[in-house]
């Protein structure tokens, strides 16, 4: 699809925004869905900002693995024939036999990346790169009902704008990096979303002391990575444990990111949906893979026996101020095992202080108001991910992202995306169908006789 031409015209019955795994996964569920033929296509367009395919580009660092199976791929759980699946890219790079001999689960984050590539390349006559979603607004003013369809405005790289029309969206945008309050990122402050572009940045001899703070997989990461990189440097590992907490990735624990887990969260009572983030949110947050926690300790132990120390654990601490003058950083910290404050001189400071949600209603602005939210001011969502409107379907928000509160843990991973776009498909296939036929007849959808 190029970035001009017919898009004022068509009205699209779904325009994703962004194309990461999950719109990637949600095109390949309607190019396979059985609703789809060629005399009465889905129209679907996506958009992504970047100029290219990426996934988390700035964490790709060498030898960091999956924290999936490869069969958690973008079609498997959907349609194990499916043609994008890991095991078909793996066929189509002449690797599969040599996987198999490799008898591992968990490919490196460098292999699936390859692999998401050469999925997207797959469908790249309908999607826009360097083309970012401004706003999402009613296509026609309708007072207080829910418009019939979308106007999306569409910036390009070059600062041009468009309008794009839809039936349906899918807001997939992504987790938003979190700083704590007060703490603004530069040249020599990152969070690490940006890791890879800014260490990249300077020149690797200038930093001779550096500090990343936070415990979770990222964190653990980029120090190990620092570390290595950095064989003059003195490393600080701010973290606010004592020491890294493993990720509880084991059979039973890991049945929470079940498709099946999605509904018993979803239909569950507020008491269910709370025990599951009791007892399991260390199957995601603030944790880190045994392999990563014992290849740092194995570090720290080398020194101790070698009898030189550049590698530093600050166990219970936390950054109270981060104070920047040139090429230096000042950070004050505030460790539970000292009265007083700590004082860090760092060359980079690297925030592995994790990630909010993704949140609709910036790209909806005074159009959000048409949605409902629940007591905690959190929007509803219905089952197939659609956010409930005052007024009834016509267009449907639907989000990929952002759904934790409704949908459970899988909701910001990839655990579930086949299942989910599977999902979502069926929701706007069905929808479609009702809207053409104004009223009830059966439809085929993924295979099963559904009402519409
Ligand atoms: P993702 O963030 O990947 O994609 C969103 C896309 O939208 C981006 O490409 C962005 O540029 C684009 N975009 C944003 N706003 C836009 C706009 N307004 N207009 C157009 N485009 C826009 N999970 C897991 O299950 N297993 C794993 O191994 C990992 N590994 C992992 C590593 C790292 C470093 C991180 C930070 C996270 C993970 N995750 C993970 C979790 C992660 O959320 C998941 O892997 C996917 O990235 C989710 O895919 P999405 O497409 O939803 O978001
Ligand atoms: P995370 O798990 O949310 O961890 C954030 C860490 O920062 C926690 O230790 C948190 O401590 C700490 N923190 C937050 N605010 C802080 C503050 N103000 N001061 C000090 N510490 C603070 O984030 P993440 O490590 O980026 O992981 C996010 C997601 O990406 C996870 O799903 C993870 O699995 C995934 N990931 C995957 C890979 C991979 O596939 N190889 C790599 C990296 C990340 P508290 O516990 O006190 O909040």
């Amino acid at each position: 699809m190029g970035t001009t031409g017919t898009h004022n015209h068509e009205i699209y019955d779904v325009v994703g925004i962004g194309f990461g795994p999950s719109n990637l996964s949600l095109a390949i569920a309607l190019e396979e869905h059985r609703a789809n033929v060629p005399e009465h296509p889905v129209k679907a367009a996506f958009f992504e900002r970047q100029p290219a395919f990426g996934w988390h580009r700035n964490m790709l660092l060498p030898s960091t693995t999956m924290q999936i199976s490869f069969l958690k791929d973008l079609a498997t759980f959907r349609n194990p024939v499916s043609r994008f699946s890991f095991v078909s890219y793996l066929h189509a790079a002449g690797r599969l036999v040599q996987f198999v001999n490799n008898q591992d689960f968990f490919p490196t984050r460098q292999e699936f990346h390859q692999y998401l590539e050469w999925a997207a390349s797959g469908l790249a006559d309908r999607v826009s790169y360097g083309s970012e979603v401004t706003a999402i607004r009613p296509a026609q003013d309708t007072g207080s009902k829910t418009p019939e369809h979308l106007r999306l405005e569409v910036r390009d790289a070059a600062g041009g704008v468009r309008q794009v029309r839809a039936r349906n969206v899918t807001i997939s945008t992504g987790l938003v990096p979190r700083m704590p309050a007060g703490v603004a990122r530069d040249e020599r402050v990152w969070h690490s979303s940006e890791f890879l572009e800014k260490f990249h940045g300077l020149d690797p001899n200038e930093l001779k002391s550096v500090a990343v703070v936070g415990a979770g997989q990222s964190a653990a990461e980029i120090t190990r990575f620092l570390y290595d990189k950095l064989p003059h440097a003195r490393v600080s590992a701010v973290i606010p444990s004592y020491g890294y907490s493993v990720a509880d990735d084991t059979p039973f624990a890991n049945q929470v990111f079940d498709p099946a887990a999605v509904d018993e969260y979803y239909f569950g009572t507020d008491q269910a949906r709370e025990a599951f983030w009791h007892y399991h949110r260390n199957t995601n947050y603030s944790v880190v893979d045994d392999e990563v926690i014992r290849d740092l300790h194995q570090r720290s132990y080398e020194e101790e026996v070698r009898g030189s120390k550049r590698l530093y654990f600050l166990n219970l601490t936390r950054v109270a101020e981060v104070t920047r003058n040139g090429g230096d950083t000042r950070l004050t910290l505030n460790s539970l095992l000292d009265s007083e404050p700590q004082e860090l001189h760092v060359d980079a400071l690297v925030f592995a202080t994790g990630y909010e949600g993704m949140d609709p209603a910036r790209l909806l602005g005074d159009f959000d108001r048409h949605f409902l939210r629940d007591v905690n001011g959190r929007h509803r969502v219905e089952r197939d991910y659609r956010l409930v409107t005052a007024t009834g379907p016509s267009c449907g928000i639907y989000l990929q992202g952002g759904t934790e509160h409704t949908h459970g843990l899988s909701s910001s991973l990839l655990s579930n995306i086949a299942v989910r776009s599977g999902e979502i498909a069926d929701s706007i296939v069905l929808r479609r169908a009702e809207q053409e036929q104004g009223g009830a007849r059966t439809v085929e959808v993924a295979g099963v006789a559904g009402r519409a």
